[in-house]
């Protein structure tokens, strides 16, 4: 018995990092999953090998920012799998630049994936998962949607908007039986955070992760785990953060035990 048989989840940017360890594990748990991201080759490998080992998966070519991509991502997964009760809009991607020095552009090219990106997803998905009867929704949000980075300027913004209307969803949708709430990872060893615009070294010891409590990065299938606890076993959380950051936002770490 999985914990999500006969659940169907639609996972956003499902080609590769969290997205494509949250489409494994939520597969193993007995779910269908469908998988979206604009990485055509890398979303078609996922799906397969979903497929071979006994899993349920497709995919199709999803770009978070265009209305109509996501209205057919959503038919193609009902008319598949015959339903949709789970969405993880994962898909976002990270720009550095500050704020003095960043383009209308650049700001709108983070803003449009991450955070309309999101809004549209939940828009899409809702009259679906009405049809189901109710469900889950989790938006992936970020430490950066709880404090500010420098250089990130774009990103912080659309993960605090994530955050917001995270809560907002909550509360219209939950006389539908749909909880609705947010993911706020802190450093999780993907190819996002391996660019070398956000990661200065390829050491396997992130200095990003060097002050965390816990002092190194976060890997996805940690990620993927609490995703499925919201999904199958929250069932009296909505609207709420959950925070997985090996404890970056819990405070700053002056000193450490010696021993
Ligand atoms: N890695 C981290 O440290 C970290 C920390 C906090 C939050 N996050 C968030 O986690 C989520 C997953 O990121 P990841 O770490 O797995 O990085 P990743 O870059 O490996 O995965 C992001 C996926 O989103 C897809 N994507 C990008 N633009 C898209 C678009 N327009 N339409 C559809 N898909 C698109 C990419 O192709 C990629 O497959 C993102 O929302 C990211 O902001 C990551």
């Amino acid at each position: 018995m999985g914990k999500l048989d006969g659940q169907v989840a639609l996972i956003s940017g499902g080609a590769r990092g969290q997205g494509e360890a949250q489409a494994r594990l939520f597969a193993r748990e007995g779910a269908a999953v469908a998988l979206g991201d604009v990485l055509e080759e890398d979303g078609q490998r996922v799906a397969e090998s979903i497929n071979d080992t006994g899993g349920q998966a497709m995919f199709q070519k999803l770009d978070v920012t265009e209305a109509s991509s996501w209205q057919s991502m959503v038919d193609e997964s009902v008319s598949q799998f015959g339903r949709l009760d789970i969405v993880i809009n994962n898909a976002g991607i990270a720009r550095v630049n500050l704020i003095e020095d960043s383009t209308l552009q650049d700001y709108l090219d983070v803003i449009l994936v991450n955070q309309l990106g999101v809004w549209l997803g939940m828009k899409t998905a809702i009259p679906a998962l009405k049809e189901a009867g109710g469900g889950c929704i989790i938006n992936t949000s970020s430490t950066a949607g709880l404090e500010g980075y420098s250089g990130l300027g774009a990103y912080v913004s659309s993960k605090f908007a994530v955050r917001g209307m995270t809560k907002v969803a909550a509360l219209e949708l939950a006389p539908y039986n749909i909880r609705v709430n947010s993911v706020h990872p802190g450093p999780i060893d993907t190819p996002m955070i391996r660019d070398p615009q956000i990661q200065r070294t390829d050491d396997d010891d992130f200095d990003i992760a060097g002050t965390a409590p816990i002092p190194r990065v976060g890997h996805v299938d940690e990620v993927a785990k609490m995703m499925l606890f919201i999904a199958a076993d929250a069932t009296y959380s909505t609207g709420a953060e959950f925070v997985i950051d090996g404890g970056v936002t819990a405070g700053t770490m002056v000193a450490r035990p010696r021993d």
